[in-house]
C-alpha cells in the first residue's frame, strides 16, 4: 500500500518508524513530518489540514491509505472529506465520532447515555453563569474547569480557590480560550493515577494496544506547568488483568457499541485517558488518535503487523486479526528545549545522535537545514525510547542514550516512570 501519514511531532516519527516496518507498506509519505521521519519515508509539505491539497496529493501518488496522527484533522471532518472516495482509506473518526475530543460537553453527554464511569459535570455558557457559580458552590475543592472544544492541551484549569474559581469560570465564557470555552464543563475532581488505554476499532469489533502512562508536567515529581508530554512507560504495573477487565467491560464496550447505536462511523483509534480511582476506571477524557509521548513507547510494544489492522479497521473489517503484545517493557524520555513550555529559542545544532545504540530515538520538533545538519526547531525535541526487562533497566538505557545527545539547553526529566517503579512486581 502507498500511505500518507498526517502530522508532525514524535509520535509521527513513531507511528511512521512502525509503518516502514510493515511488509504492506510500499511507499510511505509524511505531511509535513519533521527532521527525523525522513528515515521512514519521504516528506511532502503539505498542511495536515489543507483537506484539497491532500485530495490532490492522495491522487497523484496513488495513496490507499490516509493515516491520521493529531486531532485538528479529524475534527475537522477528513474523514468525511474523502468518504465518497472508495480507493482511499482514512484510518480515524467520522466528524460526528471526533466530537469525543472536539467538544467536552458531547463527550460526558455520551459517557452519560452510555453509564461509562466518569466525574459529576455540568455545562454552562454565560447565559448561565450565575448556575455555574452555585454548581461550584456544591462541589468540594479542588474545582475541574474544562473549556468544551480543543485548546492545545491548555484548556483545563484545576482550581483550590472557590472564588478563584468563579473567576476563571467567567474569564473562561468571556473568551479566554475563545470559541472553545464558550461552553464549560465544570466537573468533580477524582483523585488517583492515570493511565492511558488505546483501542483501535472498525465500528464493530475492537483491539486493544498496550497501556502507557504519560508524565504532563515539566518538573520532576509531577510539578510546574503542563506540556505535551515529558514521557511515557508501558506496561502500566496497576493496569493488570482485573483492572482491564473492568476496563473492557465498563468502558471499552459501551463505547464502540455507543457509537454504533448514535449512528457514528468510527474507524480508528480511541484514546481513553483514565484514572485508576481505588482500583475502579473512570474517563477523564476522550481523545480521537494515539497519545503523544504514549505512542513513543506503545509502538515498541505492537508485535506484528499494524498497518494490515489499520487497514481491516479502516475497511469496517478487523475480523480475527490479533494484535500481539511486545512483553517487554518500553519507555520514552523527551528531551525538550530549555524554557518550554514557555517561550525557547530554536535552530540550536543537535549532535550525538549517531552515538545512540541502545535506544530509538524519534525527533519530535526538529528540522534540517541545508547541510543536512538536525536542528532543534519546537518546544519538544526528541524522543529517546528504549526496551528493557523492568520500567529502571529500560530507563537506564534512554538516560545512558540522552548522555550521548547534546543541544544548547537541552532539557529533560530525570525521574520518568518513578512512581511505577514501586507498583512493579
Ligand atoms: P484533559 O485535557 O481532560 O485530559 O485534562 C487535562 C488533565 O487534567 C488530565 O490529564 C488530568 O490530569 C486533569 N483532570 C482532568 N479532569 C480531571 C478530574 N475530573 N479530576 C482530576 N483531574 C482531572
Ligand atoms: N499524552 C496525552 C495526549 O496525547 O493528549
Amino acid at each position: 500500500m502507498n500511505i500518507l501519514l498526517l502530522g508532525s511531532g514524535g509520535r509521527e516519527s513513531a507511528l511512521a518508524w512502525k509503518i516502514s516496518q510493515s511488509p504492506r507498506t510500499s511507499k510511505l509519505f509524511i505531511a509535513p513530518g519533521n527532521g527525523g521521519t525522513g528515515a521512514y519515508g519521504t516528506n511532502v509539505a503539505i498542511s495536515p489540514t489543507d483537506f484539497p491539497a491532500i485530495a490532490g496529493f492522495v491522487k497523484e501518488n496513488a495513496i490507499d491509505m490516509i493515516v491520521v496522527g493529531n486531532e485538528d484533522p479529524l475534527v475537522k471532518g477528513i474523514w468525511d472529506y474523502f468518504k465518497g472516495d472508495d480507493s482511499v482509506l482514512v484510518v480515524g473518526p467520522s466528524q460526528a465520532g471526533a466530537a469525543l475530543e472536539g467538544s467536552k460537553d458531547f463527550a460526558k453527554g455520551f459517557m452519560i447515555r452510555h453509564n461509562i464511569p466518569t466525574a459529576r459535570y455540568r455545562s454552562f455558557t454565560s447565559e448561565t453563569l450565575e448556575d455555574g457559580y452555585a454548581f461550584l458552590e456544591s462541589l468540594k475543592a479542588p474545582y475541574v474547569l474544562k473549556a468544551d472544544g480543543l485548546a492545545a492541551g491548555k484548556g483545563v484549569l484545576i482550581i483550590d480557590n472557590l472564588d478563584e474559581a468563579k473567576a476563571s469560570l467567567k474569564e473562561m465564557l468571556g473568551g479566554m480560550f475563545g470559541a472553545s470555552s464558550a461552553t464549560v464543563v465544570i466537573e468533580e475532581f477524582l483523585s488517583g493515577i492515570e493511565c492511558s488505554v488505546f483501542v483501535l476499532t472498525d465500528g464493530k469489533d475492537y483491539r486493544v494496544l498496550p497501556v502507557a502512562k504519560d508524565y504532563k508536567r515539566i518538573g520532576e515529581g509531577d510539578t510546574g506547568l503542563n506540556t505535551g508530554g515529558m514521557g511515557a512507560v508501558s506496561p502500566v504495573p496497576f493496569a493488570d488483568e482485573a483492572f482491564m477487565a473492568k476496563v473492557t467491560e465498563r468502558i471499552i464496550e459501551p463505547t464502540v457499541k455507543g457509537l454504533a447505536e448514535e449512528g457514528i462511523t468510527y474507524r480508528g483509534f480511541i484514546f481513553l485517558g483514565l484514572i485508576n480511582v481505588e482500583g475502579e476506571p473512570m474517563v477523564i477524557e476522550y481523545n480521537v488518535r494515539m497519545g503523544d509521548p504514549e505512542t513513543e513507547a506503545v509502538m515498541l510494544r505492537v508485535d506484528g503487523d499494524l498497518v494490515d489492522l489499520m487497514a481491516a479497521a479502516a475497511a469496517g473489517d478487523l475480523g480475527d486479526r490479533e494484535l500481539l503484545h511486545d512483553p517487554r517493557t518500553a519507555v520514552t524520555v523527551m528531551m525538550v528545549s530549555g524554557g518550554y513550555p514557555g517561550s525557547y529559542g530554536k535552530g540550536y545544532e543537535i549532535s550525538g545522535l549517531d552515538e545512540v545504540t541502545d535506544s530509538i530515538v524519534f525527533h519530535a520538533g526538529t528540522k534540517r537545514d541545508e547541510a543536512d545538519r538536525v536542528l532543534t526547531s519546537g518546544g519538544r525535541v526528541l524522543s529517546v525510547s528504549s526496551y528493557g526487562d523492568s520500567i529502571a533497566d529500560a530507563l537506564a538505557r534512554s538516560y545512558d542514550s540522552i548522555g550521548h545527545i547534546k543541544f544548547d539547553k537541552a532539557n529533560f526529566r530525570r525521574d520518568i516512570g518513578r512512581d511505577l517503579m514501586a507498583l512493579e512486581k
